[in-house]
Parts: structure tokens; C-alpha cells; sequence
């Protein structure tokens, strides 16, 4: 199982106030930020930990801290900006890997067209965001891209999945796990999530 709808009632809310169609810019993208976090937090869940001593105010003390690999945030542009200050806002200190990643309309093939990756990505635990799995072509193609350039370990963050871009992501790359606020019924023949959130990417950046 490779796929992770986190059920949290806090989640269910928010998502809950994304799907309105009379949903305001300001409103959207707040929530998209409030809903990337809390993916965030369930996707951190099993990081290593490691004990270390510290000066405390009342002498030595033993604290915890993430231990192992450091984490690159990647948004896939430009949706994925929507989501990035809610991750970085529980972990501040991750750097940042931009993928631009935009679909052939003669071969209707996913092509990057922007990768601006940190240089110790073998090192570093990547976490995808994006706010819309469809099809999966774009995380698919950002993956293996991650991939070739060094990366050992990936998890993608979407705020609504489709069966068919979960199904997509899964056969072509089994080892990363989705996590995600709601497994949603379908992709309709515009390629839309169905119910979804309509265009993410336009209600996050206020376009159409
Ligand atoms: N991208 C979106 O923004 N919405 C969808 O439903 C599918 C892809």
C-alpha cells in the first residue's frame, strides 16, 4: 500500500470548505497552505529520531532530534507553490527543489522545463507537492526525474488524488508513497478530478 488518505478531522473540514464554488481566492489559498501542513505533518511521522544533551535551565538534559536524511520540498510548478509555506511552516529549514513540469498537447507527454534542484539531493528526502494527482503524468515525470538525478527516497503530497493517477504512480514507481487529503472518484474527460477542487492552480493564483 503505497497510497496514504489521511482521514483527520481537521482535513475533512478544510477540504469541506475548498470544494464550495463560491470559494474566495484569499480563502482558497489559505486553506491549501493549512491542508499542505497537516499532510505534512502525517508524512513526518516515522523520521528516525536521535537522542542528544543539551544545557537545560536546570543542567544537562537529553532532547531528540530528526536524525538521518535532510528533506528537499519540491513544488511542482506552479500549483505546487501552493502549498509550499504550509510544509515549510513545520519544517523551516528544508531547501527547495522547483520542478516546472508542462504536457506536450501534440504528444501529450509530460516534459520538464525547469529543474532547479538542491546539489545533495542523494541525500536528502524529497517531498513532492502538488495540489492535484490526475493523471499522474506530471508526478510521474517528476519522480523519475528525481530519480535520475540521485534521489533515493520520495513521498508526494496532493491535496485531492485520483484513482487513476494513484494507479499511474504506483505501477511506475511503488517505492513512493502518496499521502493525500482524499482519494476523490474520477478523472472526467477533460482530465479533471471529479468532485475535486476545479483548477488549483487557478484559485490559488486568483488566473482565469
Ligand atoms: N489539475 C487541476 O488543477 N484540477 C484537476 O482537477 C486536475 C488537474
Amino acid at each position: 500500500m503505497t497510497t496514504r488518505e489521511i482521514r483527520h478531522p481537521l482535513i475533512r473540514h478544510k477540504l469541506g470548505l475548498m470544494r464550495r464554488a463560491d470559494i474566495s481566492t484569499k480563502n482558497f489559498r489559505e486553506l491549501a497552505q493549512e491542508v499542505g501542513s497537516i499532510l505534512t505533518y502525517e508524512a513526518t511521522r516515522d523520521l528516525p529520531l536521535e537522542n542528544y544533551s543539551i544545557d537545560g535551565w536546570c543542567g544537562p538534559v537529553q532532547v531528540e532530534k530528526i536524525s538521518g536524511k535532510k528533506i528537499t520540498v519540491v513544488p511542482i510548478l506552479r500549483a505546487g507553490i501552493g502549498m509550499l509555506d504550509g510544509v515549510l511552516s513545520l519544517i523551516p529549514g528544508a531547501k527547495v527543489s522547483a520542478v516546472g513540469i508542462a504536457r506536450n498537447e501534440e504528444t501529450l507527454q509530460a516534459h520538464t522545463y525547469l529543474e532547479r534542484l538542491v546539489d545533495d539531493l542523494d541525500q536528502r528526502l524529497a517531498m513532492i507537492i502538488d495540489p492535484m494527482l490526475a493523471t499522474g503524468g506530471s508526478m510521474v515525470a517528476a519522480i523519475d526525474m528525481l530519480k535520475k538525478a540521485g534521489c533515493k527516497e520520495i513521498r508526494a503530497l496532493v491535496l485531492v488524488a485520483a484513482p487513476e493517477g494513484i494507479e499511474a504512480v504506483e505501477k511506475a514507481h511503488p517505492d513512493v508513497t502518496i499521502y493525500t487529503a482524499s482519494i476523490d472518484d474520477r478523472l472526467d474527460e477533460n482530465g479533471y478530478i471529479m468532485p475535486g477542487l476545479g483548477d488549483a492552480g487557478d484559485k490559488i493564483f486568483g488566473t482565469k
